[in-house]
């Protein structure tokens, strides 16, 4: 293929590490979103939209100019019609932090806030690792006690509870304040010099900006000089160390096995004292489900009354993943009715039904062909029964004449016998749908 070919075929698919959802995976995601959405409010969250687009400053001086993410991973842009520097987002935190400075939420005291949407980074695609993927986040701000702390904590395992996630490890550290980080950092910098023959590209570019993601390294040849190096643990002063150590105690207390993992830095600059990540060994090397941890000063360095702050996010792609491994896929549900009609005057009849039944509540597919003609009843019936429906009503010219719908129950109830299929007078379709529906819930809880 000529190159401008491949160009051209390559254009009209999606981008490199960016997915559909398609119909088959709704369902998971629906899972997902709504046992998500019960659990925040069961902790009093509200909900925060902002844009999908910000300034790229405010990443920068959100994230830090030299992690990861900013330094590689930002798809910014200049904006062709005012030269603005734009970047979509690469995260939830710093623009829940600027919409609450920006609109004063804090005036009348903390606030619990959630978000859902995607997020994009420029990373090298692989399994559970997408350029642009779904993040839920959870940020409490104005809270400074270890108390909020453990309570999203909490927060994340009640989630694993309710959607049947057992594969789950929780890792905790604490990251102190800056003047302890500074000490450690001190002391880790002379250290690391000690290795500068072993170490890589990375932990050499490292070594003097980011002297802590050098111990995250995943190079095996550095495991040792990462596990031996100086603890930022054993710099924490008093004051942190009681922090930590209440936020153990209610984790404790509330029966949630953690491990301390001194190494945990995470990959974000704004973080200070608790950081913790939730890891699966079920899912190779993305296993992170969620993370988070306390970021108190990054509502003053945004330009915000100093007021402290917590919170996590997830990533809902690896979180459904790890419900498809664990084999938790929820049973597909079809619609309750599936229209079968066949003429026109049955067409008609058959579209006021179904918005009849649509009235009452009821979920109605309407039976549609690729060429708009309804074809045979056999076919049509079979179509009813792989929607998955539980009824359908079905109506030809007999019934028009008669004034009359049939009804087929295909799910449920007496079907193994063969299911039975009823005349009932047109008005009556309602009713009688509701009434069987009723009958057999109450025959599933007599059982
Ligand atoms: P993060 O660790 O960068 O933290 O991302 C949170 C989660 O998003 C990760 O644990 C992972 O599950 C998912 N994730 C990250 N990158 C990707 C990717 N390329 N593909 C698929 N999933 C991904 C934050 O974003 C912080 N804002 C969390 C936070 C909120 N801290 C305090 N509040």
């Amino acid at each position: 293929m000529s190159e401008d070919k491949t160009k051209a075929v390559k254009a009209l698919q999606g981008v490199k590490g960016m997915n559909d959802m398609l119909p088959t995976d709704a369902p998971l995601w629906d899972m997902f979103e709504s046992a998500a959405r019960s659990m925040l409010r069961a902790y009093g969250y509200q909900q925060i939209r902002t844009p999908i687009v910000e300034h790229t400053q405010l990443f920068v001086r959100g994230i830090g100019e030299v992690t990861d993410i900013v330094e590689k991973e930002m798809y910014s842009f200049t904006d062709s019609l005012n030269g603005e520097n734009l970047t979509l987002r690469p995260e939830g935190t710093a623009a829940a932090v600027r919409s609450t400075i920006e609109h004063n939420l804090l005036y009348d005291g903390p606030k619990r806030l959630w978000y859902i949407g995607p997020m994009f980074r420029h990373e090298r695609p692989q399994r559970g690792r997408y350029r642009q993927f779904h993040q839920l986040g959870a940020e409490a701000l104005g809270f400074a006690g270890p108390d909020v702390d453990a309570e999203i904590i909490l927060m994340c395992q009640r989630l694993w509870d309710d959607l049947g996630l057992t594969n789950v490890r929780l890792e905790l550290n604490s990251l102190g304040q800056a003047h302890e980080r500074a000490a450690h950092r001190e002391q880790l910098i002379k250290y690391l010099e000690g290795f500068q023959d072993i170490l890589d590209e990375d932990s050499k570019r490292r070594l003097y900006t980011n002297p802590l993601r050098v111990l995250d390294t995943k190079n095996p040849a550095l495991q040792e000089m990462a596990a031996n190096a100086p603890k930022l643990i054993d710099f924490l002063g008093e004051e942190s160390l009681a922090h930590f150590e209440g936020v153990q105690r209610i984790l404790l207390a509330n029966n949630i096995p953690f491990k301390i993992n001194p190494r945990l830095v995470r990959g974000l600059d704004y973080y200070n004292l608790t950081v913790f990540e939730w890891i699966t060994d079920k899912l190779g090397a993305q296993g992170t489900i969620a993370g988070g941890g306390r970021y108190d000063p990054l509502i003053q360095q945004m330009g915000g009354k100093p007021a402290p702050a917590c919170g996590w996010a997830m990533g809902i792609e690896r979180i459904i993943e790890l419900i498809r491994e664990e084999n938790l896929v929820p049973d597909t549900q079809g619609c309750d009715v599936y229209m079968v009609h066949q003429g026109e005057l049955a067409n008609q009849q058959a579209m006021i039904a179904a918005e009849r039944l649509r009235d009452a509540g009821l979920d109605v597919v309407l039976h549609a062909t690729p060429d708009g003609k309804s074809g045979s009843f056999k076919s049509q019936m079979k179509r009813a029964d792989a929607s998955g429906a539980s009824f359908a009503v079905i109506i030809g010219d007999d019934e028009i004449a008669a004034g009359t719908v049939q009804v087929k129950q295909l799910r449920g109830g007496n079907v193994a016998e063969g299911g039975q299929q009823t005349t009932v007078p047109a008005e009556q379709v309602v009713e009688f749908i509701i009434d069987a529906m009723v009958d057999e819930i109450e025959g599933d809880d007599e059982q």
